[in-house]
């Protein structure tokens, strides 16, 4: 796993989108996987710029996101597709058709749960995917004790995940007690993983799933086990981690071909 520690959120940012820009430019299809919430806004911007400013083309591109609410449409404001509509897809020139987030309205969960991990595999798989991670140590919406070979299903959002999205919501009370997301080995199969993770909140949770041990109570110590994940953090998410000159080390001495 390698850890790279930035000085701020705007600098980590940056990173991850040349990280998603430069496999964009390399493969026109590439396959990415898109997570919501706070963390990957800044990401999200920046690449927008490089669409505008540098003609980043998006037009092959296809899109898969982690996670949606159960029983919010996709014109809802607080529906992750409302999400994704305003802080991305509506400034970039992706066709609506390579867009996919789970059916938060769907009648029949288990069918719709099947074939989002069909349409997946049908565009060959992702080939990079942004994550961010929940103070709980959630990726996606596996919540802790999610099983580590889980597929896209649906979840019962813990009251922890229901008080930190609140903010979204007029009231604690409107935030859908479900969702569908993709699973901990959907993620997994994911090429290459981005997780983001910034704030002084998120360090004991960045910390467990670094350097504590692998464990379902913290699904995103899965990651241990992927060949091919950074975690990009700011200082302050950072914070608790014990092995920092060692993450500066790898970094500062980085041969150039293992550089963007
Ligand atoms: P956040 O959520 O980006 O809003 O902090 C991350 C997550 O819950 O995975």
């Amino acid at each position: 796993m390698e850890v790279l520690i930035f000085n701020n959120e705007t600098a980590a940012s940056e990173y991850a989108a040349q990280e998603f820009s430069k496999r964009i430019q390399h493969k026109a299809t590439t396959v990415l996987g898109l997570a919501t919430g706070s963390t990957p806004l800044k990401m999200y911007r920046e690449l927008s710029l490089l669409h505008q400013s540098e003609g980043l083309d998006f037009s092959k591109v296809n899109t898969f996101n982690l996670d949606e609410y159960i029983g919010l449409s996709g014109d809802h404001p607080c529906s992750y597709k409302h999400f994704m509509n305003e802080n991305f897809f509506n400034h970039i020139n992706i066709s609506e058709s390579n867009v996919h987030l789970p059916d938060g309205m769907t009648k029949d969960v288990p069918k719709t749960c099947q074939e989002y991990e069909e349409a997946i595999k049908k565009v060959g798989g992702i080939d990079i995917q942004v994550l961010g991670i929940g103070s709980d140590g959630h990726i996606g919406f596996n919540e802790p004790t999610s099983s580590l070979s889980s597929r896209t299903r649906i979840k019962t959002l813990t009251k922890k995940t229901c008080e930190d999205n609140a903010r979204f919501f007029n009231s604690i009370d409107e935030v859908p007690r479900h969702c569908i997301t993709m699973g901990i080995a959907t993620i997994m199969e994911a090429r290459r993983i981005v997780l983001l993770a910034f704030g002084e909140a998120k360090a004991p949770a960045v910390s467990k799933m670094v350097e504590g041990p692998l464990s379902a109570m913290v699904p995103a110590s899965i990651l241990q086990m992927h060949p091919n994940v950074v975690v990009v953090l700011d200082r302050s998410a950072a914070s608790k981690l014990s092995h920092h000159d060692y993450y500066y080390r790898v970094a500062t001495n980085k041969p150039n071909w293992q550089r963007l």
